[in-house]
C-alpha cells in the first residue's frame, strides 16, 4: 500500500512516521514538499504519486490566530482536502481527513456522536467543518475526528505545561472546558487502523465514514495540567510539580471561543476500528515515559 502523508512535521505526522507499518510505502510531505494552501499543488502531488490513500494530517491549527487569518485557515483546512479529494476521484485513491472536536459548539452537555450536526464556534472549527464536507464529497473518503492532541514532540499543551511546571511555582489553568486529551501515539495507531492496516477481521472501519477517536475518560485543561505535573514527576521528566489553580474561561479570554464540553463518543468507532482506548492518564504516562527515554 502506498500512502501520501501531509503535515509530516506536525506532532501527529511525526507519530505516524515513527509508527509506520512494515511494508507500507510512505511518501511523507511537510510544508516544503507540499504547500496545502496551494490547491493546484495538492492535485499535482496526488496525480504524480497516485497513492492508495492520502492521510491528511496537515492543518492550520493555530485556533486563535485563525480568527485574524480566515482565508489562509480556509485554504489549508478546506481547500486542501477538497483538492486532494478531487484528484483522488480521478486516480482511484482514498482520503483519511483528520478533524476536530471543535466542529461542535459544546453546548449539549453530553458526548457527541459521529453523525451529529456541526456548529463550530470559531474560524478554525468552521474551516475544519468545511474540510470534512469537502473530503466526504469523495465516496472513498473517511473523516477521523479527535480532540486535545498532544505528544512527546511538537507544540502542544503537555510540552507547554512541562515547561511551566519547571519555570514557575504556581500555574492558573482553565477548569470549565471539558474534553479528552488524546496522545499522538494512540491517535497514530487509530489512523493506521482506519486505513485498514493491521485491521481486525471482525472490525469494519470501512463501514463508518465518520469516526471519532480520543483517549478514554474526560478532563478539564486544569485536570490535565495537574496530571502532567504528577505523572511528569513520576516519569522523571520533572523534578517537582508547580501548584495548579483553576481559572474560568471568563478569567482567560482568547480571540477564539472554544466549546465548553466537546467530548467525542467513540464507542461505535472503537468497535469499527477494533481498538480499545486507553484512559487518558495511562496514555499521558506513556507519552511522559517516551520523553524520559529520549532525555536519558
Ligand atoms: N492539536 C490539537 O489539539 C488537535 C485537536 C483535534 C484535531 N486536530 C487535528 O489533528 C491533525 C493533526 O494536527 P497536529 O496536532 O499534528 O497539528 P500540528 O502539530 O500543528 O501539525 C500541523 C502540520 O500542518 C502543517 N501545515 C500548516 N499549514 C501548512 C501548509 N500551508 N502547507 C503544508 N503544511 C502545513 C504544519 O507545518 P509546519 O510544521 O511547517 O508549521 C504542521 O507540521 C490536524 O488535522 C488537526 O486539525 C488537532
Amino acid at each position: 500500500m502506498k500512502v501520501l502523508l501531509t503535515g509530516a512535521a506536525g506532532q501527529l505526522g511525526q507519530a505516524l512516521i515513527a509508527s509506520k507499518p512494515a511494508g507500507l510505502e510512505l511518501i511523507a510531505c511537510s510544508r516544503g514538499e507540499l504547500d496545502l494552501a496551494d490547491a493546484e499543488a495538492c492535485r499535482v502531488a496526488v496525480q504524480a504519486q497516485r497513492p492508495d490513500w492520502v492521510l491528511n494530517a496537515g492543518a492550520y491549527t493555530a485556533v486563535d490566530k485563525a480568527e485574524s487569518e480566515p482565508e489562509l485557515a480556509q485554504a489549508v483546512n478546506a481547500g486542501a482536502p477538497g483538492a486532494l479529494a478531487e484528484a483522488l476521484a480521478e486516480t482511484g485513491g482514498r482520503l483519511l481527513q483528520v478533524s476536530t472536536d471543535f466542529v461542535f459548539n459544546g453546548e449539549q452537555g453530553r458526548p457527541y456522536q459521529p453523525d451529529q450536526a456541526l456548529d463550530p464556534l470559531g474560524v478554525y472549527g468552521a474551516s475544519k467543518a468545511a474540510g470534512e464536507a469537502a473530503a466526504l464529497a469523495l465516496p472513498g473518503a473517511q473523516v477521523l475526528r479527535t480532540s486535545w492532541v498532544y505528544g512527546p514532540v511538537g507544540h502542544n499543551f503537555c510540552c507547554t505545561m512541562l515547561r511551566l511546571h519547571r519555570e514557575r511555582e504556581q500555574l492558573a489553568v482553565v477548569a470549565d472546558q471539558v474534553g479528552c486529551p488524546t496522545s499522538t501515539l494512540t491517535l497514530a495507531a487509530a489512523c493506521w487502523r482506519a486505513i485498514g492496516v493491521g485491521a481486525d477481521p471482525a472490525a469494519d472501519a470501512a463501514s463508518s465514514r465518520i469516526l471519532h477517536w480520543s483517549d478514554a475518560g474526560a478532563a478539564s485543561w486544569y485536570d490535565f495540567a495537574v496530571a502532567i505535573g504528577e505523572l511528569g514527576v513520576a516519569a522523571g521528566v520533572l523534578e517537582r510539580a508547580a501548584r495548579v489553580t483553576p481559572l474560568t474561561t471568563a478569567d482567560y479570554p482568547t480571540p477564539a471561543q472554544r466549546p465548553s464540553y466537546s467530548l467525542l463518543d467513540c464507542t461505535t468507532s472503537c468497535a469499527a476500528l477494533g481498538l480499545e482506548p486507553l484512559h487518558w492518564r495511562e496514555a499521558l504516562a506513556d507519552v511522559l515515559c517516551c520523553m524520559a527515554a529520549a532525555r536519558s
